[in-house]
C-alpha cells in the first residue's frame, strides 16, 4: 500500500471499492438527514413543552415533512453499498452478520417501526396528544435510528476482528472498548448534523425564495451552529478514535495511501465552516454559502469514507481477497447494475420534483388543530 488510494490496487478491486465508497457516501447523505433530523426533533419537542406549537418552526416542520421520504431514500441508497460490501469483504461481512446474532435480526423490525413512527410524527394527530406522548414518540424514533447505526458499527468492528471470532462465538461477548465504540458513534452522529444542515439549508432557501415574509424561515444561524458544532464533535472524536487504533491502521491512514484523503476531509470541513460563517454573518441562507458547504460536505464525506476503508484494509488480509474480486468481475452484471442505478435515480429525482412543487405552496397549512375541549 505504497501508492495513493486507489492506485496500486488491482483493477477489479479498485473498481469495487470505489463503487462501494461512492454509493456509501450517497447512503450516508440521506441517512444523516434522518438521523440528525430525528435527534433535532426530539430536542425541539422536549424544549417546546406543551405551550408552543412545534410546527411554527419551519426547520422542525420541514424535517417532519421530509423525513419519511428521506428514510426510504437512505434505505434504497443502502442497498448498493450492501451489494458491493458482499463482493469486497464477503467472508468478513457474512461472519460478522452471524456473530451479531439477534442484534442483526432486530435491525429490520426496528427500522419498520421507526418508519411508521415517522409518519405518525408527520401527521397532525400526534401534535394534539399530550406532551409526554409526543416526547415518547420522538424519543423512540430517534433512539431507533441510533440503535440501527450502532448495529452497523458493531457489525463493522466484528468484521474487522477475525482473531476474536472464536471467543465471540463461544462466549457471545463483544470484545470492543466502550470508549472506542462511543468515539466512533460520535463521528457519525456529529457528522450527521453537518450533512443534515446542508440539505435542510437548501430546502429552506427554496422556501425563503418563494416566501414573501422571509422572517418565517428558520434562521441560518441555527443551522450554522448545528453544522459547526457537529463538525467539531466529529473531528475530535475521529482524532480520538484514530489515536486509540493500533500502529498499523495509523500508518496506513497517515501514510501515502490515505493521507491525501485526510487532507480532503479537513479541507471539506474548512469549506463547510466558511460557507456557514458567511451565512451566519448575513443571517440569510444564500446560494453561494450553501454551495460552498455542499461541496465541502461531499469532500468530507468521501475523505472520511476512504480513511474508514484504510483502517478496515489494515485489519484484514486484503491482498488475500483480490482473487475473489477478479472472479466477481468475470461474472459480469455491471451493465445491469448501471441501467438499474440510472433508472432508480431518475425515478427518485422525479419523485423529489413532484413533491417539492408542494413547497411552492407557501400557505401550506402548517398549523396544529386546536385540541378538543372536554
Ligand atoms: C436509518 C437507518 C440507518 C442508519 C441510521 C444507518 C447507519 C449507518 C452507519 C452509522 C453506518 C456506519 C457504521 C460505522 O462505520 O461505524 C452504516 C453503514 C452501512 N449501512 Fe447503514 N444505516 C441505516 C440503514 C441502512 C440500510 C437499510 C442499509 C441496507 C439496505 C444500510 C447499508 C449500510 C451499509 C452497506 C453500510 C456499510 C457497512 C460497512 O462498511 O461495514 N444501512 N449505516
Amino acid at each position: 500500500m505504497n501508492a495513493i488510494f486507489p492506485f496500486g490496487l488491482p483493477h477489479p478491486t479498485a473498481v469495487y471499492v470505489n463503487l462501494f465508497l461512492l454509493t456509501f457516501v450517497l447512503h450516508q447523505t440521506f441517512m444523516h438527514y434522518v438521523l440528525a433530523g430525528s435527534l433535532y426533533l426530539t430536542w425541539a419537542t422536549i424544549r417546546q413543552g406543551c405551550t408552543t406549537h412545534l410546527i411554527e418552526q419551519p426547520l422542525a416542520a420541514t424535517l417532519r415533512d421530509w423525513m419519511p421520504f428521506l428514510l426510504s431514500a437512505a434505505i434504497t441508497a443502502g442497498v448498493a453499498p450492501l451489494l458491493f460490501i458482499q463482493i469486497v469483504y464477503q467472508y468478513q461481512f457474512y461472519t460478522a452478520n452471524l456473530l451479531l446474532w439477534w442484534r442483526w435480526g432486530v435491525v429490520v423490525p426496528v427500522l419498520i417501526v421507526a418508519f411508521y413512527l415517522l409518519y405518525l410524527i408527520k401527521s397532525r394527530m400526534l401534535w394534539t396528544w399530550p406532551y409526554a406522548v409526543r416526547v415518547a414518540v420522538v424519543l423512540a424514533t430517534s433512539s431507533s435510528f441510533v440503535f440501527v447505526g450502532f448495529c452497523w458499527t458493531i457489525n463493522h468492528l466484528l468484521a474487522n476482528s477475525e482473531a476474536n471470532w472464536p471467543d465471540i462465538y463461544t462466549t457471545g461477548r463483544l470484545p470492543f472498548s466502550v470508549v472506542a465504540v462511543i468515539l466512533r458513534m460520535l463521528v457519525w452522529i456529529g457528522g450527521s448534523f453537518a450533512t443534515m444542515s446542508v440539505i435542510v439549508g437548501w430546502q429552506l432557501n427554496y422556501r425563503q425564495s418563494h416566501h414573501s415574509d422571509s422572517s418565517t424561515v428558520a434562521g441560518p444561524r441555527e443551522l450554522a451552529g448545528m453544522s459547526i458544532c457537529g463538525l467539531v464533535t466529529a473531528m475530535l472524536a475521529a482524532a480520538g478514535y484514530v489515536a486509540l487504533s493500533g500502529a498499523a491502521p495509523r500508518s496506513l491512514v497517515f501514510g501515502t495511501f490515505s493521507l491525501p484523503y485526510v487532507l480532503l476531509a479537513i479541507s471539506g470541513a474548512i469549506l463547510q465552516t466558511i460557507g456557514w460563517s458567511l451565512q451566519w454573518r448575513s443571517n440569510r441562507l444564500e446560494v453561494f454559502g450553501l454551495s460552498l458547504s455542499t461541496i465541502g460536505s461531499l469532500m468530507t464525506l468521501f475523505g472520511v469514507s476512504v480513511i474508514r476503508e484504510a483502517i478496515r484494509i489494515s485489519a484484514v488480509d486484503f491482498a488475500g481477497l483480490y482473487p475473489r474480486h477478479t472472479e466477481a468481475a468475470n461474472v459480469g452484471g455491471f451493465g445491469v447494475f448501471v441501467v438499474v442505478a440510472v433508472a432508480v435515480t431518475l425515478v427518485i429525482a422525479w419523485c423529489v420534483r413532484l413533491v417539492s412543487t408542494g413547497m411552492h405552496d407557501v400557505d401550506k397549512d402548517y398549523s396544529i388543530p386546536e385540541r378538543p375541549t372536554a
